[in-house]
């Protein structure tokens, strides 16, 4: 898709992109794309991957490490950003992690001390880092801040197991700041994604089965990590300044629809046609 700079003059913090397949890596190569500036954060264990020197160095943009559940971290984030930066216009999170899902354990089980660690990566820390913005005294009035999240906050898909209270939470926590934020004109929304395949979204058992299952219910088929870049884009730039405090869909239409006749034909298929009354 061809850029038209929708973020031309704008600068944020992206968190959370690891390697080439990261939603936020994509959401940095569209944002720089469109003429945006900004700086890449991650948890210091990526750093040893070493992955994101290469989109530092594509984007042209300084990596600052920093454990989104750590408030010391941010808090320096922040100060180093806003001195390399100034004021802060927009801000991505795309952070999680299901401890108990990565290990196996069913939701019947959970282990609870993994089980806060998960909400606090993958929830809580939009929190912390909101707040951060804000102490930082850098985050710019009129500014936009995204998150990502799953219909797994809505609805129960088995496997997505503790991920799917984590992401009512964090969608919790998208609505509870737009309300303090409209005060300053700030706007913060949720992107529901489609099942993708990325590291964390690999990392759920039975992911395939849930990428299949969205791939044949959605008419439009499931959304890819490059078309959610574009649409994040959409949203950090002034076109949506009055959308805020939303989940918004951004799965092909697979929230709307119950079945679909490609659904039924396998399900005829796998367990034969009803015989006529
Ligand atoms: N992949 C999917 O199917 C899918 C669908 C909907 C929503 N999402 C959401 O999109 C977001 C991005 O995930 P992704 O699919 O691109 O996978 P990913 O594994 O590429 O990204 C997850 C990121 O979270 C980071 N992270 C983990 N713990 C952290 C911490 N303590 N501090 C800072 N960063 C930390 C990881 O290092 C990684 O970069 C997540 O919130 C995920 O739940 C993913």
């Amino acid at each position: 898709m061809p850029a038209q700079g929708l973020l031309e003059g704008k600068k944020g913090i992206i968190f959370g992109a690891l390697n080439e397949e990261s939603l936020a890596w994509k959401i940095a190569e569209a944002a720089h794309d469109h003429g945006a500036s900004f700086v890449l954060s991650n948890a210091p264990v990526a750093r040893r991957l070493g992955a994101l020197d290469g989109l530092a160095e594509k984007t042209d943009s300084p990596i600052i490490w920093a454990d989104a559940t750590d408030d010391e971290d941010l808090a320096k984030l922040f100060e180093e950003a806003g001195e390399h930066l100034g004021e802060v216009d927009f801000i991505v999170h795309g952070i999680g992690m299901g401890v108990n899902v990565r290990k196996n354990v069913p939701y019947e089980e959970l282990n609870y001390d993994w089980y806060k660690k998960s909400l606090d990566i993958s929830a809580i820390s939009l929190h912390r880092v909101v707040h951060h913005a804000l102490e930082s005294g850098y985050m710019a009035d009129g500014g936009s801040i995204v998150a990502l999240s799953y219909i797994g906050a809505q609805r129960v898909f088995s496997k997505y197991s503790e991920m799917g209270d984590a992401k009512a939470l964090l969608e919790s926590i998208v609505r509870s700041w737009g309300y303090r934020l409209g005060k300053r004109g700030i706007r913060i929304n949720a992107i529901s994604q489609s099942p993708t395949r990325t590291t964390a979204g690999k990392g759920i058992t039975g992911f395939d089965a849930m990428f299949e299952f969205g791939e044949k219910l959605s008419p439009l088929g499931n959304a890819s990590a490059e078309s959610c870049a574009d649409y994040t884009v959409t949203l950090l730039s002034d076109m949506t300044r009055m959308v805020t405090m939303q989940t918004l869909y951004h799965d092909g239409g697979f929230s709307s629809m119950g079945i679909s006749d490609e659904l039924v034909f396998d399900l005829v298929e796998a367990y034969g046609e009803e015989e006529d009354q």
